[in-house]
């Protein structure tokens, strides 16, 4: 069956090394549907203009539009206020943001334990070890299951008086293991600890509740859900951002300053230091629109039906493993072929058109872990469908045909 979300998405059309292409690397990045693209296009095309800084028409207008995006990423996600929504340029600089306020703020004491999940893209792990000098506090791995679950028993006996903060991954990138993170926020919660959600790989594929969560920083990033690149946000609980100094300085975070004192303003423009990304953030409303519009009955149900697809046929490959075997598995899967490095099988299906990620994908500790070096990771997104499976398969027993 053709897929009628295919068609939305012009650079679908196109030939890679004399092949139709067939894009499977949206966990890395999602391709952007043509009602994004003119946005950006007309934003600057007719609608340049700093926001928060002028009276002239253009400002006044381009302000509303960036303000208009906080107002719907607060509705998406069901915040209660916008000031719990901060642009930053991705998960990334989310997560960064949140280590490095909480540690100028002396939320963190010598001995507090921040944990982490063996799972966790890199993101989710430097921004914590860069603070641990200055804060005293210790990073703790939170271990996981030969399967690629989180080891929910483990993860309850490290639970204690010392634990600060619980930052987790929502799906991981890697494996497509998807965490049960309201339970784990609650276990954390009961011990009295922060926690945060990295959602850059669930945010397009299922509806979040950061108030049903009660979760206290929930981070994503705007490529991976349709929208431009270097735009992400960040939810904090509004009585902690209030309570959080600025991450960095300069305009439009001040009330007043003088070579005396500066004040800072309110949220959230406490935390929107200098000209911010305002293409990226008008521009984030039409992809978030885009996924409303589709709706995420219908995203799952193309997305599920392609993993389960792909899934089946692969476990048929006598040379491959599948790594991980999650209880509950989002639309990424990785896989490796005994004998064959990621890269040249990667390389053989590119010959053939399809595009797959191949490398340790910012996982670096859950290589290690199934003591490999690399992965080849398929991902799925809206515009896949059955044929784009197919044609997967085919190039890869061609691949091994090869090596
Ligand atoms: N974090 C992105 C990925 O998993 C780049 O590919």
């Amino acid at each position: 069956m053709i897929n009628p979300h295919r068609a939305l998405f012009p650079c679908l059309d196109q030939m890679i090394k004399g092949n139709p292409l067939v894009y499977l690397d949206n966990a890395a990045t999602t391709l952007k549907p043509q009602v994004v693209i003119d946005q950006i296009t007309h934003h600057y095309s007719k609608m340049t203009a700093n926001v928060h800084r002028g009276v002239h028409t253009l400002s006044t207008e381009a302000t509303a539009q960036y303000e208009a995006t906080r107002t719907l990423v607060k509705e998406f996600i069901n915040a209660s206020s916008e000031k719990e929504i901060i642009f930053t340029k991705g998960t990334t600089e989310s997560i960064n943001l949140v280590a490095q306020s909480l540690t100028s703020g002396k939320f963190l004491s010598p001995g507090d334990e921040i944990l982490v999940s063996r799972m966790e893209h890199h993101s989710n792990i430097v921004p914590w070890q860069l603070i641990l000098e200055r804060s005293g506090a210790k990073l703790i791995e939170i271990p996981i299951t030969q399967n690629g679950d989180i080891d929910q028993e483990a993860f309850l006996q490290l639970l204690g008086p010392k634990t600060k903060m619980m930052a987790v991954t929502h799906v991981s990138n890697s494996l497509g293991t998807v965490n049960p993170i309201k339970k784990m926020i609650a276990a954390a919660k009961s011990h009295g600890a922060l926690t945060l959600i990295d959602a850059a790989q669930s945010i397009a594929h299922t509806p979040i509740d950061v108030q049903d969560l009660n979760v206290d920083f929930f981070c994503f990033s705007g490529h991976k859900m349709y929208g431009p690149t270097g735009i992400g946000i960040l939810y904090g609980k509004e009585e902690l951002l209030d309570k959080m100094p600025p991450y960095q300085g300069g305009g439009a975070m001040i009330k007043t300053v003088s070579f005396e004192k500066t004040t800072f303003n309110d949220l959230p423009e406490k935390f929107e230091a200098g000209t911010p990304h305002i293409s990226g953030a008008i521009c984030l409303k039409s992809a978030i629109e885009f996924i409303q519009n589709i709706g995420f009955e219908e995203i799952a149900r193309i997305e599920n039906n392609l993993t389960n697809m792909a899934l089946a046929e692969l476990r048929q490959i006598k040379k491959l493993r599948l790594i991980g075997n999650p209880e509950k598995r989002a639309c990424v899967i990785s896989f490796f072929i005994d004998g064959a490095h990621p890269h040249d099988v990667g390389t053989l299906l590119d010959q053939q058109g399809v595009a797959i990620r191949t490398g340790h994908h910012c996982t670096a500790p859950l290589m290690d872990f199934y003591g490999i070096p690399a992965t080849c990771r398929a991902s799925f997104a809206i515009y896949n469908d059955e044929s784009d499976v197919e044609k997967f398969l085919v190039a890869l027993h061609k691949s091994l045909e090869l090596l």
